[in-house]
């Protein structure tokens, strides 16, 4: 496993749409090693491809639930609203309040290529909102009603 470098806002690589993960090999394992690594190191609550460079439809979460990989994630329904501050590895010194839903469900493959269902609230929602916003270019800056610098 390695440290990888994550990419900071003003890349353009953060604002691509990302291709779908179609060969669930040896390359995917060790992009999911690193991704784990680093967001571990950078004390992330998840890290998304393109963060790392890549432009493929993987993420990772890692939050009080414990730590997850989602290939080609779908949210198949959503719920509810939520309010609260989000920060990004790729946007450092600042953090925003975001609105995101209270309760998403959420279809993806693991790192084996099996598909998955899997139903999250609260924080762990609103992580998987913002690791998926990601794999379509988006930031939370574009979607955050206040941002202040910490
Ligand atoms: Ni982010």
């Amino acid at each position: 496993m390695a440290i990888r470098n994550v990419v900071q806002v003003g890349d353009d690589v953060l604002r691509q749409k990302c291709f779908p993960v179609e060969t669930f090999d040896e390359g995917l394992w060790k992009l999911l090693d690193d991704m784990k690594e680093t967001v571990k190191k950078e004390e992330g609550a998840g890290l998304a491809a393109p963060q790392v460079g890549v432009l493929r439809r993987a993420v990772v979460v890692d939050v009080e639930e414990g730590y997850f990989e989602f290939i080609n994630p779908v949210i198949t329904a959503q719920k509810g609203e939520q309010s609260g501050w989000e920060g990004c590895l790729s946007v450092r010194g600042k953090s925003g309040i975001v609105s995101r839903p209270m309760r998403v469900t959420l279809s993806y493959q693991d790192r084996n290529g099996e598909k998955h269902l899997l139903k999250a609230k609260g924080f762990f929602a609103r992580a998987i909102c913002h690791e998926l916003d990601h794999l379509d270019g988006i930031l939370y800056i574009d979607k955050a009603e206040y941002i202040e610098k910490c």
